[in-house]
């Protein structure tokens, strides 16, 4: 694994956990910090050993606290807009990660830090999460996709609400708008929480998996046929050898063997 200056990586069994690394100012993103995150969801992509992953934040305090308001303050128009399509291309990278990702909310995830755990499949954050998107307060508007995903996740109302008002959120709330999925006391009750989740996933055959993240995220978007899309990746994997051995398995009475292929 190469090493990175803002991201740290550490390989537990086939789980990629990437911690933000930049705790002395909360994880913020800057740039440098989303090229070496774009580099590494990309790796994952095609590294067999590489079977999910985890994100989350260093230190007890943040997963992150947006992009870093030091690089914004210098924006105009032109590298702006190119600043906003960066940052959505990375947490589109995160999105379609045909792994499964975690986003482990240990503490604040505000603006980017919230957009990016938007980004993620499933999210588990410990009682001290904060989250928010308080980009109006700064004078912009979120730019790295949490205006769409935030309204896919928690429906227009509280949307508007939260996006409007930059109101912040605690975990209870979230877990009750169905904006993450779990809350734990501790950051490594939910890492354990997060290891559990994948190993359950693991278990399943994993082009499945990669066909569960094609057709959820093209529920949302725009251009793509969702139930086309699920009928095409129905009929991919009645080709694949994971899904006799799958029918063969429950028929033998025994558990399934898969491959991913
Ligand atoms: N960008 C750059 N630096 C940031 C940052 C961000 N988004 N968020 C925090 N930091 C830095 C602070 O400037 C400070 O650095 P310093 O020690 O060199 O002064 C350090 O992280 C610690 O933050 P601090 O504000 O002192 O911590 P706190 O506990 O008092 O407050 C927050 C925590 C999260 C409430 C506060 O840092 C905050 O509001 N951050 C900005 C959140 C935001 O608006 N994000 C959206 C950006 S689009």
């Amino acid at each position: 694994m190469p090493a990175y200056k803002n991201i740290s990586l550490q390989n537990a069994e086939n789980t990629l956990i990437i911690t933000l690394d930049r705790p002395e100012k909360l994880n913020a993103l800057n740039a440098k910090t989303l090229d070496e995150l774009r580099e590494i969801i990309q790796e994952s992509y095609d590294n067999d050993e590489v079977k999910g992953i985890i994100i989350t934040g260093a230190g007890e305090k943040a997963f992150a606290a947006g992009a870093d308001i030091k690089e914004l303050k210098n924006l105009n128009e032109v590298n702006a807009r190119k600043f906003s399509e960066s940052g959505q291309e990375v947490f589109s990278l995160v999105e379609a990660c045909p792994k499964p990702v975690i986003a482990l909310v240990n503490g604040y995830a505000l603006g980017g830090g919230f957009e990016l755990a938007l980004a993620c499949h499933i999210r588990v954050a410990t009682k001290n999460a904060v989250m928010g998107l308080p980009e109006v307060t700064l004078g912009i508007i979120p730019g790295y996709g949490g205006t769409q995903r935030l309204s896919h996740l928690a429906g227009k109302g509280l949307a508007f609400e939260l996006m409007m008002t930059g109101r912040k959120m605690n975990a209870d709330e979230a877990l009750k708008t169905g904006i993450i999925n779990y809350v734990v006391d501790t950051k490594e009750e939910a890492e354990l929480k997060c290891l559990d989740l994948l190993h359950t996933i693991y278990e399943n055959a994993p082009l499945a998996i990669s066909m569960v993240v094609n057709c959820v995220n093209a529920a949302f978007s725009r251009d793509e046929d969702g139930y086309l899309m699920e009928a095409n990746n129905f009929a991919r994997c009645c080709t694949s050898d994971d899904f006799r051995e799958g029918t063969s398995a429950f028929l033998e009475k025994r558990e399934p063997v898969f491959k991913g292929k």
